[in-house]
C-alpha cells in the first residue's frame, strides 16, 4: 500500500507553477474528468464537450488556473480507413476546472480520447470509445424521444413547460390555426410557421411577410430529427421575437415562441440565439454558452468596480442609460454601438466587458438575448426588472444569480453602489450565475428542453397528424459525402432511407 503511495506521487503528480511563486502538486490521476463527450457514442452532439476539474496530492480541489498544459486528443478512422478529422479545443474557466470540446466532421470507428496534462494521461484517459461517433449531420436516431432522454439523462420534463401547457388539453389544430390566420396574420403582420412532425420528417408552411426566421426552427428540428425519433406533431412557431397570445382572447392559442411576457400565453422554447449557438459551436458562431465561462482570466481583484454596458438603441432606457452613465462617469462605462448583434461587436474588438464587475443588462425590444452569456461570463449581472423571459429565466432568483433593478432604472446607481460595498456577496452572486449555466444551459440541455416540450406537447395534441395540404418537406441537409458517409448502424437493417 505505502508503495503504491509513493509511486502515486513519483509518476502522477506533476508541479505547476501559479501566482506568486507557490508550487501546486496536481495529481493527474485524482483530476476529475467527466462529461457527455466521453460517450459520444451513445448520444451525438454538434459539439461533445467534458469538463476537467484539477486535484492536487492531497485530494484538494484547485481553484484557480494551472495553465494552459492540459491537451486532447481525438483519435479514430473513418469508413474509410483514414484518420478523421476533429478539431479540439480546451477552455480555461480560471477556476482550476476546465472544458474540453471537439467537433467531428464525419463517421469516426475505433476512437480513443487523450486527456493528456503535460503529456501525462489525466485520470482514466485514454478513454476508448466502443461504437462509432457520429457527426452532427448524420441522421441517426438513437430511439424515440424517451430513450434518447434516458440515455442523455435528461429531467423528464421542466416547471416552465407545465406552467405553460396548463391550459391546453385535447387541442385540434386545424382550428387553432384557423384562429391564428385570422388573428395574427391579417395582412401579413405577424409571421409564423405551422410545423408537422410525421415519421421523423420536417414539414411546414409558413404566414407572413419576414419568415426568414424559421431557418432556426428547421436547423433545430433537423438536429432532433437526427439523434431521436420524434413523436409525430403538430404545432405553430412564432417568428417574431414579440410574444403573440393575450390571455383574456377566447380560445387560447397555443404558440410556441423564443420570448415570453408575463402578459401573455405563449409557450417558450430556448431562444434561437442560444439554439443557432448551440448547433453552430466551434463554427460559425464564436460566442456561445461554453466559450464565454473562459472570458475569466482577470482576477477580480483587477476588474473595474463599474457597471458595464454596449447595445443598440432599440429601447428608451437604453438611452436613459447613457444619460445617467454621463451624470455618474466613475459608476458606468455605457455607449451605444450600431451592431445588430452585440456579438459581431466581441468577434472583431475582442471581450471587453471582463474588465468590469457589473454587467448591466437592459431589454431591448423584447428580452436582451444577452443575458445567459453574461450570467455565465466572470462578472454579476444587474438585471432591469422586466415582464420579457427566455424559457429559464424563471429559475433564477434575484440577489442569488443576479441583481435586479427597477424598469425605469431609478435605483440603478443605489444598486452599483450597494455593489460597490458588498463585494463578496457580489462575488458569491457572480459564482452562482456562472453554475447555473454551468449546470442548466449547456448543450445537452438545450436538447433536453426541446425533448420534453415536444413530449408534453404531443400528450395535447387531439387531432390526427397529419401534413396538411400546402406544406412543404424540409429534407434534412445530406451530410458531406467528401468525408465518407455516415452509414448510420441504426438504420442498416431497416426498409426506412
Ligand atoms: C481557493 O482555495 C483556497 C484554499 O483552499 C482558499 O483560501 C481561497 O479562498 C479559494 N479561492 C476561491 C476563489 O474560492
Ligand atoms: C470604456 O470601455 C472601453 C472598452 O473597454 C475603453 O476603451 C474605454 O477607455 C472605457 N472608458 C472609460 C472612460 O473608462
Amino acid at each position: 500500500m505505502k508503495w503504491e503511495g509513493i509511486f502515486g506521487v513519483l509518476f502522477f503528480c506533476v508541479f505547476c507553477c501559479v501566482e506568486g511563486g507557490k508550487k501546486i502538486k496536481i495529481d493527474v490521476k485524482r483530476t476529475k474528468v467527466y462529461g457527455p463527450g466521453l460517450q459520444p457514442d451513445k448520444i451525438a452532439y454538434p459539439v461533445q464537450y467534458f469538463f476537467i476539474e484539477v486535484f492536487d496530492i492531497k485530494g484538494n480541489r484547485i481553484n484557480k488556473s494551472v495553465g494552459n498544459a492540459f491537451k486532447v486528443q481525438v483519435e479514430g478512422e473513418t469508413n474509410r480507413g483514414t484518420l478523421c478529422r476533429v478539431w479540439t479545443q480546451v477552455l480555461d474557466r480560471y477556476d482550476g476546472s476546465y472544458i474540453a470540446r471537439y467537433r467531428t466532421y464525419q463517421t469516426c470507428k475505433g476512437t480513443s480520447i487523450h486527456v493528456l496534462y503535460n503529456n501525462q494521461q489525466v485520470a482514466d484517459s485514454p478513454y476508448k470509445i466502443e461504437g462509432p461517433i457520429y457527426a452532427e449531420d448524420c441522421y441517426c436516431p438513437v430511439g424515440d424521444i424517451k430513450t434518447w432522454q434516458d440515455m442523455a439523462g435528461c429531467p423528464a420534463t421542466y416547471p416552465q413547460i407545465h406552467q405553460d401547457l396548463l391550459p391546453f388539453h385535447d387541442v385540434e389544430l386545424g382550428e387553432v390555426l384557423q384562429h391564428a390566420t385570422k388573428r395574427f396574420n391579417q395582412a401579413g403582420a405577424r409571421s409564423f410557421c405551422n410545423y408537422v412532425i410525421k415519421e421523423n420528417k420536417v414539414y411546414r408552411k409558413c404566414y407572413g411577410q419576414h419568415v426568414g426566421f424559421n431557418m432556426f426552427m428547421d436547423n433545430m428540428l433537423h438536429s432532433l430529427v437526427r439523434k431521436m425519433r420524434l413523436p409525430d406533431i403538430e404545432f405553430i412557431t412564432n417568428l417574431g421575437d414579440w410574444p403573440l397570445v393575450n390571455p383574456k382572447e377566447e380560445p387560447l392559442i397555443p404558440i410556441f415562441s423564443w420570448c415570453g411576457s408575463e402578459d401573455t400565453a405563449d409557450i417558450v422554447m430556448p431562444t434561437y440565439d442560444i439554439t443557432e449557438a448551440t448547433l453552430e459551436m466551434m463554427g460559425r458562431v464564436t460566442l456561445d454558452l461554453l466559450s464565454v465561462q473562459s472570458n475569466n482570466d482577470i482576477p477580480w481583484s483587477k476588474k473595474k468596480s463599474q457597471g458595464f454596458w454596449r447595445g443598440r438603441d432599440s429601447r428608451r432606457e437604453r438611452l436613459d442609460l447613457i444619460d445617467l452613465a454621463r451624470e455618474h462617469k466613475h459608476l458606468f462605462n455605457a455607449s451605444l454601438t450600431n451592431f445588430f448583434f452585440f456579438k459581431d461587436e466581441e468577434e472583431k474588438y475582442g471581450p471587453k466587458e471582463k474588465h468590469y464587475k457589473y454587467q448591466v443588462n437592459i431589454d431591448g425590444t423584447v428580452a436582451a438575448y444577452r443575458f445567459p452569456y453574461l450570467l455565465g461570463g466572470s462578472s454579476i449581472v444587474l438585471k432591469q426588472d422586466s415582464p420579457y423571459y427566455e424559457y429559464f429565466y424563471h429559475d433564477l432568483e434575484p440577489y442569488i444569480h443576479y441583481v435586479p433593478f427597477k424598469r425605469d432604472l431609478s435605483d440603478l446607481v443605489e444598486k452599483i453602489e450597494w455593489a460597490r460595498s458588498n463585494d463578496e456577496k457580489v462575488q458569491e452572486i457572480a459564482r452562482n450565475g456562472r453554475l447555473y449555466v454551468q449546470e442548466n444551459l449547456m448543450p445537452k440541455d438545450i436538447y433536453c428542453y426541446h425533448a420534453a416540450l415536444f413530449t408534453e406537447w404531443s400528450k395535447r395534441l387531439k387531432s390526427q397528424v397529419e401534413v396538411r395540404e400546402g406544406m412543404e418537406h424540409i429534407p434534412t441537409p445530406e451530410n458531406e459525402k467528401r468525408f465518407g458517409d455516415c452509414q448510420c448502424h441504426r438504420l442498416r437493417n431497416r426498409d426506412e432511407l
